[in-house]
């Protein structure tokens, strides 16, 4: 069983659009503790080369276009290979909300066929292959926490020193990540992303929640109002702070301690207009990769 974790974003600013049509990255990703689960087994005999993949989900099949089926072809592009596998994915993570749900389900997959297949690649190959399959990838071969540039891929680890509670708000609604870059506006002055790197290696959550920054945001708002109306809820609350995450429909609020989450958890759950979203508890993951 290897456990996929998702990851949120504390920072993200745009930087500039770029030639290839994807646009120039800062963001500062942590891991948190809500994640897939994957079974990863040898090819049945008789049926060798083929990947099965089995979702337990009622939403999600597993369609050519899946990640997980990606990343099996890829290794097996790269490598040539021609062993199978069958997978079984356990979807817990929130779909087309900006928690890279199907990223990490990715990098699980080539770490796991890494071992299966007794290929020998190390940790940097397999997250420079990945960056070919999705721009948030690489970042999960650098947990808990990563400092990333370009389109994304580009990752340079950082250190966490203490975990931070979170409540997220998952809306039933998702974001399309195109569509809100496609409404990104490109700031004149970026903001800077140092102050809050210096908030989080000082374990400082009351900076932390002041200097979180999401250029997506109002692309996002625009799309899916569920987004500001989460927000706003969330705000009125008054956690150390509160954003959405990636390109959204996920938003988070960065909680003092677990009693501060589990109060606004509470509040929240008891707002009919908040019925329909899903709203837990989470951590930031620790120091140690939780995939075993
Ligand atoms: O790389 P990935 O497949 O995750 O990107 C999905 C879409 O998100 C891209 O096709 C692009 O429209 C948008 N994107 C972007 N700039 C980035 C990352 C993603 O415009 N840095």
């Amino acid at each position: 069983m290897v456990r996929a974790p998702a990851k949120i974003n504390l920072f993200l600013e745009v930087l500039g659009k770029r030639p290839d049509g994807y646009h120039e990255l800062a963001t500062l990703m942590v891991a948190i503790r809500h994640q897939d689960m994957l079974c990863f087994k040898e090819d049945a005999p008789g049926q060798p080369g083929t990947a099965q993949l089995s979702i337990h989900h009622a939403d999600l099949s597993p369609g050519p276009d899946n990640l997980i089926l990606k990343a099996v072809r890829l290794v097996q592009s790269k490598t040539g290979c021609d062993r199978g596998v069958t997978i079984r994915l356990n979807k817990r993570i929130p779909m087309a909300a900006g928690l890279a749900g199907g990223s990490t389900d990715a990098a699980a997959t080539l770490q796991a066929l890494n071992r299966l297949w007794n290929l020998g690649r190390s940790n940097d190959e397999l997250a420079q292959w990945s960056s070919e399959l999705g721009s948030d990838i690489p970042f999960f071969f650098h947990l808990p926490a990563g400092w990333c540039t370009g389109r994304g891929e580009i990752v340079e680890s950082v250190r966490l020193p203490r975990p931070f509670d979170l409540v997220l708000a998952a809306p039933p609604v998702g974001c399309s990540t195109p569509a809100v870059y496609k409404g990104v506006v490109v700031p004149e002055k970026p903001t800077d992303g140092d102050a809050i790197r210096k908030a989080l290696a000082d374990g400082d959550v009351e900076r932390l929640g002041r200097l979180l920054h999401n250029r997506l945001e109002a692309s996002a708002m625009k799309l899916c109002p569920a987004v500001a109306m989460t927000l706003d809820k969330m705000r009125r609350l008054k956690p150390a702070g509160q954003l959405m995450s990636g390109s959204g429909s996920t938003v988070f609020a960065l909680c003092r301690d677990r009693a501060e989450a589990e109060r606004i958890l509470t509040t929240l759950r008891q707002d009919p207009e908040l019925a329909t979203t899903k709203l837990f508890l989470t951590r930031t993951c620790s120091e140690q990769a939780p995939t075993p």
